[in-house]
């Protein structure tokens, strides 16, 4: 059975008119490696700490700006919050087709609050906490095009013509502010698009981003900003000592005009010292140390890196399934191709190597996991093979070979084949990213022995559900296993409102 919504009750949680306030046990574990009878032994010690969580209940009037707003994923995501929330619905060969949004985590999927009556009782994820409703984002943003988003959203090719046309006349007088363009960064094929750039040095451009989202803020009344890149991808910025590696290196760098801070660091520092959240939906290195140092210091929210769309989300899904079954993936094999800008951008050698950096770790933490299928420093083969083929425009093919050894030395092979649109997978995760990002904004955290409450770590590691190289604080480990990422969430979620975590026990039935 399905619930709208649920609250909680329980000598552990207070709600009052502004804020939710809930005790939490945290069930843990202590690991103890020492030498006892002569031998080392590991010893796990069970342990609860005591924790408090505060989530301001006031939702936001909120703006999202994107860094490539007239790209497909902007164009397709702005099109597709206008149709939800004018109501659209269009002709397609098949049926008559309502906006909704499937593919959000948020928006579209269920969480799991109990058994009654002897049957299983869920709610919308979105019922957990109070969070944005996407139909009232506001949206703005810059691209190095000038094109408007009606244009932009006929150029992508993504959703049909019938919704196109009834889209145009709420995007046709969008036209993105201008971008921080550099060739240097992104292929050369791009620049034919470039005619709308920000000049001046890089500290002046970084200012002008500043300017842009105060000006945006005010403009439109909305409370907070959250700026998310989907732009292109970037080559790799080189990290050298004395120019990035540090916050003091990197804002020197900025003075002297350096010519390896890339747009997108550019944006990030903008972002960070105006204390507006910052994700990065591509693979390259915007967070350099020296941009990391400063989101710590200014305690402003980043989170990254690459949208966790098609290909690595079914990859961080089977591969956590065979080596959970006890069965050895020793090759992965991935394919890829398409032919919209992404793919154009893509076709350059060094933004290549930036995808194909971020698609390559994905399932590290699945391998080191289980020593009786691997030796220590042992790796299934992995290789990622991408290609531009214009014909298929955004509509992506995925090919992928896993190949795996079972019982008694057989061999397994599992091929799988994926089409669909790009943009319309990675639209919904960009929804989810910016609501999840504000929510965690208002999600103060105390553990007992702490004095005072304090928010998550500005790296945050709880949108690593939807990134495929989920950017992690120095010294934290790094989960790529879907399952493990979607139940860290949901259980943070749920223990704000003083639930236990989903442990699937079901012990009333046993
Ligand atoms: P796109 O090429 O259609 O859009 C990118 C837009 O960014 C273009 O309009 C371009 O003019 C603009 N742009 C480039 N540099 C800029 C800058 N410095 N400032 C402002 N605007 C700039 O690409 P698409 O398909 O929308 O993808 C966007 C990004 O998302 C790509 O980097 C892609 O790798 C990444 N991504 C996409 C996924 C998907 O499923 N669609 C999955 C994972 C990542």
């Amino acid at each position: 059975m399905f619930i709208e919504s649920f609250k909680v009750e329980s000598p552990n949680v207070k709600y009052s008119e502004t804020e939710i306030h809930s005790v939490y046990n945290y069930e843990t574990t202590e690991l103890v490696h020492e030498k006892r009878d002569g031998t080392y032994q590991w010893v796990v010690k069970p342990k609860t700490v005591k924790y408090e969580f505060k989530t301001d209940t006031v939702v936001p009037k909120l703006g999202v700006m994107l860094v490539g707003w007239g790209g497909n994923n902007g164009c397709t995501l702005t099109g597709g919050v206008i149709a939800n929330r004018e109501g659209i619905s269009w002709a397609t060969k098949d049926k008559i087709q309502r906006a909704n949004y499937f593919g959000s985590l948020t928006q579209a999927s269920s969480i799991r609050v109990g058994s009654y009556n002897g049957e299983e009782i869920y709610a919308p994820f979105k019922s957990l906490l109070p969070m944005v409703n996407p139909d009232e984002v506001v949206f703005g943003g810059w691209d190095i095009s000038d094109m408007n988003l009606a244009d932009a959203m006929a150029r992508a090719k993504v959703f049909d013509i019938d919704l196109q046309k009834q889209l145009r006349p709420y995007m046709e007088h969008i036209v993105p502010l201008p971008g921080i363009y550099d060739p240097d960064f992104i292929a050369a094929n791009q620049g034919s698009r470039a005619n709308n750039a920000i000049k001046g040095t890089k500290k002046e451009q970084m200012q002008q981003i500043i300017k842009d989202i105060r000006e945006f803020k005010e403009a439109n009344k909305v409370d907070k900003v959250v700026v998310l890149w989907t732009a292109n991808t970037e080559r790799y910025s080189n990290v050298i000592v004395g120019l990035n590696d540090t916050m003091e290196s990197l804002l020197a760098s900025l003075d002297r005009n350096e010519s390896e801070i890339s747009p997108s660091t550019l944006y990030a520092i903008a972002c960070i010292l105006e204390n507006v959240p910052f994700i990065n939906g591509s693979p390259q290195n915007t967070f350099v140390p020296g941009v990391i140092d400063l989101a710590i210091h200014r305690n402003s929210l980043i989170g990254g890196d690459d949208f966790k769309s098609g290909q690595t989300k079914m990859k961080s899904v089977l591969v956590d399934f065979l080596v959970g079954a006890g069965i050895k993936p020793t090759s992965i094999v991935s394919y890829n191709h398409l032919g919209n800008n992404d793919g154009m951008n893509l076709s350059a050698p060094q933004t290549f190597r930036s995808k194909e950096i971020s698609k390559s770790n994905v399932v590290d933490d699945m391998v080191a996991s289980n020593g009786i299928l691997f030796e220590p420093g042992e790796h299934p083969d992995h290789v990622v093979v991408i290609k531009y083929v214009p014909y298929v425009g955004d509509s992506k093919r995925a090919m992928d070979e896993y190949t795996s050894e079972i019982f008694m030395g057989g061999k397994n092979t599992i091929v799988l084949h994926n089409t669909c649109e790009d943009s319309l997978l990675a639209a919904p995760i960009i929804l989810d990213l910016v609501l999840l990002a504000e929510l965690s904004t208002r999600i103060q955290l105390k553990a007992e022995e702490e004095g005072k409450f304090h928010s998550f770590h500005p790296v945050a590691t709880i949108l690593s559900y939807l990134t495929k190289a989920p950017l992690v604080p120095p010294g934290t480990p790094v989960v790529n296993a879907l399952a493990k990422q979607r139940a860290m969430l949901e259980n943070i979620l749920r223990a704000c409102v003083g639930l236990a975590p989903e442990n699937n026990m079901i012990l009333e039935y046993k």
